[in-house]
């Protein structure tokens, strides 16, 4: 009864403690339910379109080595790719001519993209008319100053998770803080700024993802996307357990709940552990899909981790699964830039 009461309380009010996420997060007996609510306050919020947003694996290039993914450095199985600038403008053309809106551009964090080059590109971007969201890890304030300026309007930058002490050991040679500080950059700047956090990492707990859920509100993500931690077999957490889809849904679920007005994507990683697991997200608060236009041919070398959801399929075919699981859900996409209702309600704030 009192898990009933918290769930009604967070349809309504929109608050929960970090006890009642912990208490939410331990206790599987309601998890229908809070899926359930999670699709109502989605219903009422941010409506029945969902917003679908094509993703360009530019480079899986990255500097980094993050424990957990198949692109980190140290990767030496990895055939290394970084499509060139007329060709990613080719790719986001096509995803325009197929009807998208916007486009988010996502790399590992690769040296060769400097500045300059990346302005080429959001440049070049902007003037085919698309909204544009850049996922390219972290940079100098500056950078992303200049980037807003040529035109770019979202940045995903996950915080994988707030227990600094986790993020030391899954980050070797990062700093939490610094991350901390690229998000609090891109909001002051003005970004329509997406978060999230990875899931089933070793040794994270409930507590921990609570602390996620509340650091999104704190910081103002108008996106959080969620997703279970899958093993990857060349990296040193190979032999970890990874999230399951479940948890994912929750956190997820929770995030609906206390922002109500944000964007939610349904994650790959969540496809990835169940075959109906982006349509389960959908039903459970998420609101946003991102079918992947990459040219085929780069494709299988963007593993982030193990199994990765249709890696062998070609952009006109990963839209049209997108199009068929929308409809057969009785949901409509979004025809529209689709930005959050949060962002735009700040934005007339100003
Ligand atoms: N399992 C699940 N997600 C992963 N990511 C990287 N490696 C993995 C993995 N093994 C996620 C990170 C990153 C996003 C692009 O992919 O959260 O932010
Ligand atoms: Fe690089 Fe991102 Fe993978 Fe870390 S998670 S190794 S930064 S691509």
């Amino acid at each position: 009864m009192y898990m009933h009461d918290l769930i009604k309380k967070a349809i309504t009010k929109h608050d929960l403690t970090k006890d009642d996420i912990v208490f939410l997060l331990n206790n599987d007996e309601y998890s229908e339910e809070l899926f359930k609510a999670a699709d109502e306050v989605r219903q009422k919020y941010v409506g029945d379109e969902i917003h679908l947003r094509g993703l360009m694996e530019f480079s899986n290039y990255c500097k980094n080595n993050c424990y957990y993914c198949g692109l980190r450095r140290d990767n030496k199985e990895l055939t290394r790719y970084r499509i060139d600038i007329p060709t990613i403008l080719g790719m986001a053309e096509h995803g325009r001519d197929m009807g998208l809106k916007t486009v988010v551009l996502q790399s590992g964090e690769d040296v060769w993209f400097t500045k300059e080059r990346m302005i080429e590109l959001v440049s070049g971007i902007k003037k085919l008319d698309l909204a544009l969201t850049l996922s390219v890890g972290e940079k100098p304030t500056e950078e992303y100053e200049a980037y807003k300026e040529a035109g770019a309007d979202r940045f995903l930058l996950r915080i994988e998770t707030t227990d600094k002490e986790l993020y030391a050991k899954c980050h070797p040679g990062q700093v939490w803080e610094d991350r901390a500080r690229c998000l609090r950059d891109m909001k002051r700047q003005g970004y329509e700024l997406g978060s999230g956090c990875i899931l089933g990492l070793p040794g994270q707990t409930m507590e921990s993802l609570a602390d996620d859920v509340l650091f999104f509100r704190e910081i103002g993500a108008d996106m959080v996307g969620v997703g279970p931690f899958i093993p990857h077999p060349d990296t040193p957490f190979k032999n970890e357990k990874g999230g399951t889809l479940n948890t994912g849904l929750k956190v997820m679920a929770l995030i609906r709940l206390i922002l109500p007005d944000i964007n939610i994507p349904a994650t790959t990683a969540m496809e990835t552990l169940a075959p109906n697991g982006q349509v389960k997200a959908l039903q459970s608060g998420a609101n946003v899909i991102m079918p992947n236009i990459t040219l085929k041919q780069f494709r299988e070398h963007y593993q982030l981790y193990q199994g990765k959801s249709s890696t062998n399929v070609a952009p006109d075919k990963s839209l049209e699964i997108v199009h068929e699981k929308i409809k057969s859900i009785g949901r409509t996409v979004g025809l529209d830039y689709g930005q959050s209702p949060r962002w735009l309600a700040e934005r007339q704030g100003l």
